[in-house]
């Protein structure tokens, strides 16, 4: 898809066939074409000297700003360890040559950015003062590589913002997002609607305390320089329709009920909306938007469209009356009507509008560009119709998720050109964005979902397919760690540390999912020990086990629970299935010693919705039994209802069977949260060889549920027979 690079500029033994392939050196994201010969090429001299053929004094600053020392510009390329020259020509715009020798370090670039890439590169690669030998001839696959940074749902500090700029930068990231209105907080400070940012930037959280806070313009357009000088652009996001709670919260006649309502402190999509009836709100969002532009320089300007619910709209007399007036059919005409508007809106004053990929709905209006997250669906759909594409799908860009559905891994695999596309159609998607939301992450814990997935995302937009190898990448991932300690990055793990499995009956073996681990673990509060076998005595018992690697925790610590007793690793019959969706491991989980934890996703549960879980078990000859432990996920929310009852049965021949017990168990009259009950019978010791076990589904989801009528969930684990 990409032939030669910088051709006219390229040196000759940089050309591709040339290239010596020797260990991969030390650079994230890997830059397309290198030659090196791993011996230290020059010294650089104890004050720093860089030769500027024109134009450079930027990124010569930001060199002394990121080796954080100060440089003497000289006026011959002999006296220089840097020089910098402008090429008359270059491929792309970013591209860059990156030359160190003995005669020193040569950057040759067509534009600022260019040059400004290439410095990156120097940071990573100088180690001291020391320079090995290297030619380099880069450029990048995409040309936005952006991040995502909520800073409604947590207030992020102007300082951390500008860190985050920085680390942007380090990786060659051009683009940061920034999420700036949202249901759970207004940041954007506003001359003409001044309620924005004194009601609407604050909320009262559940435990009475107040979180918030907002950027002055000043702070922005501080954040806006600091980021042009490192070739960042910020991209601002001002939700419409929806996620507008905190506008609306400000000044309540923006919404189609008027009704005032609070700052949200729940975390959710919220049905008051703007409307898009009503005159005096699309001027509102205008007189917003002007502001907006004049701190913002960005060709692009974000306006959110997502998650916008339609029950105000289809209620309002304003809306309907605009969706008559415009000859629209429904309420997602009206909102693309909306959108289109703020299209046009933004178009005459020379910026174009990007979206989420719900602004397809009810048609793409003139001109918006798409950044599809439902999948790469709205992508594909956005690229065929010719337009612009930044992709950020949840399955491999939402770093808010944990790395258990979205691991390094996952991230590296990532690629935003779906097969789908034909070569003409895919030229339209112009790269991708990892997302940081930050419900679940105030700014002390972003470093730990941002790092080290981010060194994923910066390589996979960077780096061309052919060139990436994911062990490869791993490698140089696990030296950066010294880096990221440096630079004060809190990084988190880069995937589920270690795994469990069945060494042999009563014993679980820790497995290490990464290298350089060290382990602990313990039985309920019981002193911890180290070593990678837990020999399980008999009964149900909780275990943690946690991970540490570089002197740190490692990942977030594991509550396991596991079993010994009788029936451990007997053959079950299923008798009425599972869920695909839940297996719990299969035919083999309810006697598999391992018990479902807390998270019901964990897959030691195994669970089916509206009918009974029926399973037989052969204890492989008669034994004496006197009680049964079942543990059973109970989450009204989530449709996980208790069992009405459980029946136990026996039979020595596996046909012929007399039930022995019933388990009555709760009923769930309102109840909503989530919690584990075991299910405990004793009784009288008795011989057998079959035991069997009937859970009695409930039935649909009553009547002060939800979901009434729907057919609920049961979910069991290890069936535990003593
Ligand atoms: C989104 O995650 N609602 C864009
Ligand atoms: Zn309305």
């Amino acid at each position: 898809m990409f032939a030669a690079l910088l051709v006219g500029c390229v040196p000759k033994e940089v050309s591709k066939n040339a290239m010596v392939k020797m260990a991969v050196p030390q650079l994230i994201p890997k830059p397309q074409f290198m030659e090196l010969s791993g011996q230290i090429a020059y010294v650089l001299s104890e004050e720093l000297t860089v030769f500027d053929d024109g134009g450079f004094e930027s990124e010569t600053e930001m060199l002394s700003a990121f080796i954080d020392r100060p440089i003497r510009k000289v006026e011959s390329p002999e006296e220089a360890d840097i020089r910098f020259q402008r090429s008359r020509w270059s491929r792309t715009p970013e591209a860059y040559l990156l030359n160190i020798d003995s005669s020193g370090v040569q950057i040759t670039a067509g534009s600022n950015h260019g040059a400004f890439n290439a410095v990156m590169t120097l940071v990573q690669w100088k180690k001291g003062d020391h320079l090995k030998h290297v030619a380099i001839n880069d450029e990048p696959s995409f040309r936005h590589r952006g991040m995502l940074l909520d800073c409604c749902r947590h207030f992020m500090e102007p300082e951390f913002v500008k860190r985050y700029i920085d680390l942007l930068a380090r990786y060659k990231m051009n683009v940061l997002h920034w999420h700036l209105t949202e249901d759970q907080g207004w940041r954007v400070e506003i001359d003409a609607y001044p309620k924005l940012t004194k009601v609407g930037a604050w909320r009262n959280e559940k435990d009475s305390s107040i979180h918030g806070g907002f950027y002055t313009k000043e702070e922005m357009r501080d954040i806006v320089a600091y980021a042009t000088a490192r070739h960042i652009k910020v991209i601002p996001e001002i939700e419409l329709p929806g996620h507008s709670s905190a506008a609306i919260a400000s000044y309540p006649w923006l919404s189609c009920t008027g009704e005032q309502i609070p700052v949200e402190n729940e975390w959710g999509v919220f049905k008051d909306i703007y409307c898009a009836g009503n005159d005096s709100t699309i001027a509102f969002l205008e007189t917003v938007l002007d502001e907006v532009l004049e701190i913002f320089p960005s060709d692009v300007i974000h306006i959110g469209g997502d998650e916008a619910p339609k029950t105000r709209w289809e209620q309002c007399e304003k809306c309907q009356r605009r969706i008559k007036k415009e000859g629209l059919h429904d309420e997602h005409e009206l909102q693309s009507w909306m959108i289109g508007h703020f299209a046009e809106f933004l178009d005459s004053r020379g910026r174009k509008l990007i979206g989420w990929d719900e602004i397809l709905e009810g048609g793409l209006p003139e001109g918006a560009m798409v950044q599809s997250w439902r999948g790469m669906e709205g992508g594909i759909t956005a690229a065929e119709m010719e337009r612009e594409v930044v992709m950020s799908p949840t399955s491999h860009a939402y770093f808010d998720y944990d790395v258990r559905s979205t691991d390094l891994e996952e991230v590296y695999s990532f690629d935003p050109i779906p097969e789908s596309l034909s070569a003409d159609q895919a030229k339209y998607i112009i790269g991708g964005e990892c997302n940081m939301w930050t419900e679940h992450a105030p700014q002390d814990q972003v470093d730990s979902k941002v790092f080290p997935r981010i060194l994923a995302m910066a390589e996979v937009l960077w780096t061309y397919p052919e060139e990436r190898n994911y062990q490869e990448f791993e490698h140089r991932v696990d030296r950066e760690y010294a880096a990221l300690d440096e630079l004060g990055v809190d990084y988190g793990a880069a995937t589920v540390p270690f795994e469990f499995a069945n060494a042999e009956l009563g014993k679980v073996s820790i497995v290490d999912r990464v290298d350089g681990l060290k382990v602990s673990w313990r039985v309920f509060e019981e002193a911890w020990q180290e070593g990678r076998e837990i020999i399980i005595p008999p009964g149900l018992h909780e275990y943690k086990v946690v991970g540490y690697k570089n002197g740190k925790v490692y990942g977030d610590t594991i509550e396991l629970n596991l079993a010994n007793h009788l029936a451990l690793g007997a053959p079950t019959k299923v008798i009425n299935g599972f869920s695909d969706w839940y297996t719990g491991g299969g035919d083999k989980a309810m006697t598999d010693g391992f018990s479902g934890s807390f998270d019901f996703r964990d897959r030691h549960w195994q669970a089916e919705q509206g009918v009974d879980m029926i399973y037989e078990i052969d204890l492989g000859e008669s034994k004496s039994i006197s009680s049964v432990q079942i543990p059973v996920y109970i989450y009204g929310n989530a449709w996980i209802f208790s069992p009405e009852y459980i029946d136990l049965w026996s039979s020595d021949n596996g046909l012929n069977w007399e039930k022995f017990a019933r388990i009555d168990m709760p009923s769930m009259s309102g109840d909503v949260e989530q919690r584990i009950v075991v299910a405990v019978k004793d009784w009288d010791e008795f011989t057998t060889r079959y035991v069997k076990v009937e859970a009695k589904n409930p039935g649909p989801c009553p009547d002060w549920h939800d979901a009434a009528g729907q057919p609920s969930w049961v979910f069991m684990s290890e069936i535990v027979i003593n």
